[in-house]
């Protein structure tokens, strides 16, 4: 298949049009590089630097390449800045993805995987969270994912499209060659990368009052090279299941003290850290059920063991100690 990858150049984008080119697939990759790397792009993939916003130069891109499906990877996804500048989510995760909605449908294109997130859900009322758990988002970020994931429902209804949503946990880890390289950095593993590589003084360990084990929140780390992996059997069989959402998670969950633990462990380096109060809006545990996507497409996370998910992004660190080098 051809494949249009929105946000090719992010962490997540990267990997995904990586794995669908080692799977035989071609690839055109769009990034306006607003918070992207051009580095990051696979050099065997076709590079348009266009923002989504601009609907001459998406429609361009479809004209100029026949394109059979699209993998919608880019957004504004920073949770505290979506709270500070609701405006700017809005166009970003919404208008700018109804212009791609508009511009596939335009051109008779109608596959697309959708990235949505587990800040859909909100504070759960139970763990792990199923796809039917009701979803009460708490923040801008999580209300624009979760209203552009209502507008795929509405524009099937009228125009066949065929889609899938998937709804990621906390995406971790690298490939070979791609991994995670944010400015700002705002994730728990990379962050404490930067501590044990001596780039950062200490990590903030924010709230040790939860009801939870050690008193600090639990989070569900996927692998990369797993979501990559259901990205690639969704694509294949999406008419199979048009219209469904999937989470993607990895079952179990880790506490902010075990993850600084495993960093420990894996890197052989002492974390700093400080302690702060609990964030607002920051929901003690999530985890994920995966077992629809398992059951449906027969996905299963390869990468399930924490140490193994830090040890990719530790390495990737150290053969790339200073990311993507434009910057
Ligand atoms: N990283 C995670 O843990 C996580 C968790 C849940 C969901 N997600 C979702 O996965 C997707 C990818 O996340 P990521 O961590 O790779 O983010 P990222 O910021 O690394 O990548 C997003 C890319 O989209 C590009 N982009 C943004 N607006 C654009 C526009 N208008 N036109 C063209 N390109 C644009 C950016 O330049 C960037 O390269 C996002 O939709 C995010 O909401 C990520």
């Amino acid at each position: 298949m051809k494949i249009l990858v929105t946000g090719a150049a992010g962490y997540i984008g990267s990997v995904c049009t990586e794995a669908l080119i080692e799977r035989g697939h071609n690839v055109i990759a769009l990034d306006d590089l607003s918070e992207g790397h051009k580095e990051a792009v696979d050099a065997r993939a076709a590079f348009c630097q266009v923002d989504l916003h601009d609907l001459p130069a998406l429609d361009h891109v479809f004209e100029k390449h026949k394109i059979d499906a699209v993998m919608h990877f880019a957004a504004k996804c920073l949770v505290e800045e979506s709270v500070r500048e609701p405006g700017k989510y809005y166009r970003a995760n919404i208008s700018a993805g109804i212009n791609l909605l508009d511009s596939m449908l335009r051109h008779r294109i109608r596959k697309l995987i959708f990235s949505s997130t587990a800040a859909t859900y909100g504070e759960p009322e139970k763990n792990p969270i199923p796809e039917e758990h009701r979803t009460n988002p708490v923040n801008p970020y999580g209300a624009s994912k979760l209203l552009f994931e209502r507008i795929l429902s509405e524009f099937r209804a009228n125009s066949g499209l065929e889609y899938i949503t998937m709804r990621y946990f906390n995406a971790a880890g690298a490939s070979e060659v791609h991994g995670e390289d944010h400015h700002p950095e705002t994730h728990v593993i990379p962050i404490l990368l930067e501590v044990a590589a001596g780039e950062r003084e200490a990590f903030q360990v924010y709230g040790t009052d939860y009801p939870t084990l050690d008193g600090t929140c639990v989070r569900d780390y996927i692998h990369i090279l797993d979501i990559a992996q259901a990205h690639t059997l969704a694509i294949e069989r999406i008419s199979e299941f048009p219209g469904r959402i999937y989470n993607i998670g990895n079952g179990h969950g880790f506490s902010v003290k075990e993850v600084m633990e495993a960093a420990s462990r894996v890197t052989g380096r002492k974390i700093n850290y400080r302690t702060a109060p609990r964030r607002a809006g920051d929901p003690a545990t999530l985890v994920a059920s995966s077992d629809k996507i398992q059951r449906e497409l027969g996905w299963k996370p390869a990468f399930s063991a924490l140490d193994s998910i830090i040890e990719t992004a530790w390495e990737w660190k150290q053969k790339f100690p200073k990311g993507y080098s434009s910057d």
